[in-house]
């Protein structure tokens, strides 16, 4: 969700009101998501790096989280959504962490649209405790454990969920800046100009009929 900053300054203000704005098209996608029948649909909200921004943007940020996470709870009981963070839960602040355990239980068995958000998360990190979590696997069971790529997928933290198909990164910017590292192998990227608080369900749609017209082959040949 990239260029909230570059939006904010466009209208001379602060970077918060662009974040606030993005939150805006993060209600569009996910209502997208819900009318078309996606199941899942995650979000890179705070990168492991976005840590050392200036310490009111990170404060502010959080607090824009929990008062999204607790503003939507209704959202997501109306519409069947299941609501999960995913990311380093060392760093956030208590009062968030607590109001995403108590949403993320009251939605643990809706069946409809798997909404992520990545939060202070990083594809390195991710990658990094799987395999500490590997070691101390080992160390228990005292010996070498058999490892393959599904186990290893299973010690990330997006275990159980699939791996994305299309990864979509707003503003112009052509990285990945880690992002799912180990799960976007196989992904289709798109990249548009539209900055993150101007992408709404049109900019949406282009990109799913991008992704349509691809083929996948996975490394093989047809
Ligand atoms: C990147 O743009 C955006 C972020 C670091 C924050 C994204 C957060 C939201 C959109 C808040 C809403 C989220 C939820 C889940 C309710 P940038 O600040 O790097 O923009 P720039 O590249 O133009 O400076």
């Amino acid at each position: 969700m990239d260029g909230n900053g570059r939006w904010a300054k466009q209208q001379g203000r602060r970077r918060l009101f662009g974040h606030n704005a993005g939150a805006e098209s993060v209600r569009a996608c996910c209502e997208y998501a819900v009318e078309h029948g996606i199941r899942y649909l995650s979000l890179f909200a705070f990168s492991e790096e976005n840590w050392s921004r200036p310490e009111d943007e990170v404060s502010g940020l959080m607090k824009l989280m929990f008062k999204s996470v607790l503003e939507e709870r209704e959202t997501f009981r109306k519409n069947n959504i299941r609501f999960r963070v995913i990311g380093d839960r060392s760093r956030l602040p208590a009062d968030l962490l607590q109001a995403i355990d108590a949403v993320q239980q009251e939605t643990a068995g809706h069946t409809g649209l798997t909404l992520i958000i990545m939060l202070s998360y990083s594809g390195k990190w991710d990658i990094l405790q799987a395999a500490q979590r590997y070691a101390a696997d080992c160390l228990a069971a005292g010996r070498q454990l058999p490892l393959d790529e599904t186990g290893f997928g299973n010690l990330l933290a997006t275990a159980g969920i699939p791996d994305p198909d299309l990864m979509i990164r707003t503003s112009g910017e052509q990285r990945i800046s880690n992002y799912m590292l180990w799960q976007c192998a196989y992904t289709e990227f798109y990249y548009t100009p539209v900055l993150w608080p101007d992408f709404r369900k049109n900019d949406l749609e282009q990109a799913i009929q991008s992704y349509n017209q691809r083929e996948r082959r996975y490394g093989k040949v047809e």
